[in-house]
Parts: structure tokens; C-alpha cells; sequence
């Protein structure tokens, strides 16, 4: 190998320098939303203890980069039409995601994306494709992530949304359509109200 060829980073090094890249962007085109991947991050290894999903929930929103700044910052309901684009952000961070598979983040695209993946409680549906219906990690990451980021929009608000007491979260999870986990909503209950003690 020649000393050139020794001073070119390796794939690995590219990808992570992308992803964090992908991360600056949305800092800057929304603070908000930046803040809320991280504190997701942090409910998502509290409740876990482990590292990768916790790295997986910071990345679940990557894809707002892709969304214009007047939906991000939009302090009001987003109309029909402008909620179908900021859905698109679940399709943008798969595709984000997917170039720096191939480059050590072996499934990211696939339990970031789990984030978004919402079954209601009556449907009795297989919660992955069959090929995916065994994989118990897939499925843990996904109550995860689904819990952690319904619960901080909950707590925190949204630019157009007052955010409610933890007892209010914990109750408006519990009671949705959305079959979220109850051992982690009260979980995270437990976490948040020990976070406020701490700044109090
Ligand atoms: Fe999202
Ligand atoms: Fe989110």
C-alpha cells in the first residue's frame, strides 16, 4: 500500500462523516427538531441500556432535513396537504440511511424506519413482513423508538402544541389507538419525573 493510499479515510470513516453531516443540517434548520432526536436518543438508552438503539432513535428523524423549513417551524396544525409532506421525512431518512448501510451500519434504514410504523390496536397484523415477523430485536426497537418519540412530543410540546403534564402523556399513550407498550410508557414516566426532580 502506498503512503497515499494510507492517508484515504475508509468507507466506514465517510459514512459516519455523512451522518453526522445529515445531523448539522437539521440543527440548523430546526433546532427543535434537533432537540428532540437527542432527547429521544436518551429515552430510548435509558429505557434500553443499549447503545445502538439509542443511536438509531437519534437518526429515526434524518430525514426532516428533506422538509421545507415552514412546515419544521410551521406554529400551527399542518393542513392535509403539508402533513403528507412532512411524512415524507419517514421515506427520506430510509433513504438516507440506506447509502451508509453497506458501510458498517448494517440495518439502520430498517429499525430507524421501524419508528414511523404505527399499527392500531385492532389490527391484528403481523407487525413486520414475514421475513422480518422473527426477529425480536426489530420489534423491541421499534416499541422503543415508537414510545420514546410519541412520549417526548407529548412532554415537550410542539412549535404549535403546549406540551402536557407526564401523567397526561402516560394516560394519552396508554389510551391511543397506537398499541404502544405499557411496561415503557410508565417507564418512561418514572425517568422524565426523576429528570425534573434533578433540574428542580
Ligand atoms: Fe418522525
Ligand atoms: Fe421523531
Amino acid at each position: 500500500m502506498t503512503s497515499s493510499q494510507e492517508a484515504l479515510p475508509s468507507l466506514y470513516h465517510i459514512a459516519t462523516t455523512f451522518l453526522s453531516a445529515c445531523s448539522r443540517v437539521l440543527n440548523i434548520k430546526s433546532p427543535e427538531h434537533a432537540f428532540h432526536r437527542t432527547r429521544v436518543r436518551d429515552f430510548a438508552y435509558a429505557v434500553s441500556r443499549d447503545p445502538r438503539i439509542a443511536f438509531v432513535a437519534f437518526h429515526h428523524d434524518d430525514g426532516k432535513i428533506g422538509i421545507p423549513v415552514k412546515l419544521l417551524h410551521a406554529k400551527r396544525p399542518l393542513t392535509e396537504d403539508e402533513r403528507k409532506v412532512m411524512k415524507k421525512h419517514n421515506e427520506y431518512t430510509r433513504n438516507i440511511l440506506r447509502m451508509v448501510e453497506p458501510h458498517g451500519y448494517s440495518g439502520l434504514s430498517t429499525l430507524a424506519a421501524s419508528a414511523h410504523d404505527y399499527r392500531r390496536k385492532e389490527q391484528v397484523v403481523i407487525p413486520f413482513p414475514d421475513r422480518r415477523q422473527n426477529n425480536p430485536y426489530l420489534l423491541y426497537v421499534k416499541e422503543v423508538l415508537q414510545a420514546c418519540d410519541a412520549f417526548d412530543v407529548l412532554v415537550h410540546g410542539r412549535v404549535y402544541q403546549p406540551p402536557v403534564s407526564i401523567e397526561e402523556a402516560i394516560a394519552t399513550l396508554l389510551e391511543s389507538e397506537v398499541n404502544f407498550d405499557e411496561g415503557l410508557v410508565r417507564e418512561l414516566g418514572d425517568i422524565k419525573r426523576v429528570q425534573r426532580r434533578k433540574v428542580a
